[in-house]
């Protein structure tokens, strides 16, 4: 094990934030020994948020260039946590420079590009990992435990849906979130982590029918400063198109069932609403992230009669719970901001090289991020096919 592991965070904004904040806090989550954490930089563009961010979470430094990051000879580990278009680009340079890479989601924008990265990240010595942070949700792990081990059993259909309102106000400013072809909005944005979460639970997607976009507000203000995630800053009056979806929704074919997805941007009163129900030979379970700290449960006994709904506080026996949150008792609540901690805890158990059977399950890989843009890139081809039915090409 080295003695000590350097983290620098590329990228302050909302997620940038979530991944300074959680290499500090990850120790202190899993078991078993770690090196000397030592946070030694934030990187962005805009150089007092960086600056910002860096002394907000203990980093020694800030800086304003990534390749200042690549070349860091005191920089072992690092979180890419700009706009999709950019991570390639930083990404093959950190790797190549032997950095080991915690990327965001969804790994970048083309599936060609997707391609590349999961080349180099299996040519790399270091390790190159993607950031599917609800895969961390207690609720979903403990739904997942349900289904593998038989008290749930097969899953026969899903419902999964993700609704965020961020961008429901037509004077919310411009952002990279907004640029690109249909499929790369809401689809790209927060799909990409509801269709891992539906494979998390049911399986790959085969193939995908009925895909549909929309998008409601179809230009969009420039803003007069700094933009950081969904923040309204003040704007000009000069407007943009926007070419991407502000909601898709489609449905999914996975080895035992079936189902349908749909994710939207403009879900007014729905800032964060991740949520599933999904069904399955001996009952059904749902969980709703405005409701994070618990799950509904209805466990048929003898495939017939039913128990009735059964609302399930998690706590303890639950995973990530168990050595994971400071107070760990029922009901305590868990939020997204604890997912991010739990995943660089994971990440920091591979590249010390525990085994995964003691430490908190790895984090996905390059290749998870290439299928799902293939399943994004079925969807599209979808749409434009009038709802016809795609296969997910590998
Ligand atoms: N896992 C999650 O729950 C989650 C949540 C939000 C965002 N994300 C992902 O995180 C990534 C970033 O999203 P965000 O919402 O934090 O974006 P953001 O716009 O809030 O922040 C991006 C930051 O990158 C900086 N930046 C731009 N170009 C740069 C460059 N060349 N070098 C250094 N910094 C640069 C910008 O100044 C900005 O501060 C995206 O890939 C997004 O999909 C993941």
């Amino acid at each position: 094990m080295p003695q000590r592991l350097g983290i620098a965070v590329i990228g302050a904004g909302m997620a940038g934030r979530a991944h300074a904040s959680a290499w500090r806090t990850a120790p202190t989550v899993g078991t078993g020994e770690l090196p000397d954490i030592e946070l030694v930089s934030v990187c962005d563009i805009a150089g007092d948020l960086a600056a910002a961010t860096a002394a907000r979470y203990g980093y020694s430094r800030h800086d304003t260039d990534w390749h200042d990051i690549v070349n860091a000879s005191d920089v072992d580990i690092v979180s890419v946590v700009v706009a999709n278009s950019l991570h390639k680009e930083i990404v093959e340079a950190l790797l190549a420079a032997g950095k080991h890479v915690l990327c965001e989601k969804p790994l970048t924008d083309t599936v060609d590009d997707a391609r590349v990265m999961v080349a180099s990240a299996e040519r790399a010595d270091s390790i190159a990992r993607l950031g599917f942070t609800f895969r961390r949700a207690p609720g979903l792990a403990a739904i997942r435990d349900l289904i593998n081990d038989g008290t749930l059993g097969t899953v026969s259909h899903i419902n999964a849906w993700y609704w965020t309102d961020y961008a429901c106000s037509p004077t919310a400013p411009m952002s990279w979130r907004y640029k690109g072809e249909l499929g790369t909005g809401a689809l790209a944005d927060v799909g990409s982590h509801l269709t891992d979460t539906v494979e998390f639970l049911a399986g790959p997607i085969q193939s995908v029918s009925g895909g549909r976009f929309h998008t409601a507000i179809t230009s969009r203000p420039l803003p007069l400063g700094h933009v950081v995630g969904h923040d309204h800053v003040e704007v000009s009056d000069e407007y943009e198109p926007v070419g991407n979806d502000d909601y898709a929704g489609f449905g999914v074919e996975f080895p035992t069932g079936s189902g349908v997805i749909q994710v939207s941007r403009i879900a007014a009163g729905h800032p964060n609403s991740l949520g599933v129900e999904v069904f399955c030979a001996n009952g059904s379970a749902s969980f709703d992230f405005r409701f994070p700290g618990q799950i509904v449960l209805n466990q048929s006994i003898d495939g017939a009669a039913a128990t009735g709904l059964t609302t399930i506080q998690l706590g303890p026996d639950h995973p990530y719970i168990a050595d994971g949150l400071p107070m760990a008792a029922p009901g305590v609540g868990v939020g997204q901001n604890d997912g991010f901690t739990f995943q660089a805890r994971a990440f920091l158990d591979e590249v010390v090289g525990r085994p995964e059977a003691e430490s908190l399950p790895r984090c996905a890989h390059f290749s998870d991020g290439l299928h799902a843009l293939q399943v994004r890139d079925a969807v599209i081809a979808s749409a434009n096919d009038n709802g016809t039915t795609k296969e997910v090409t590998a």
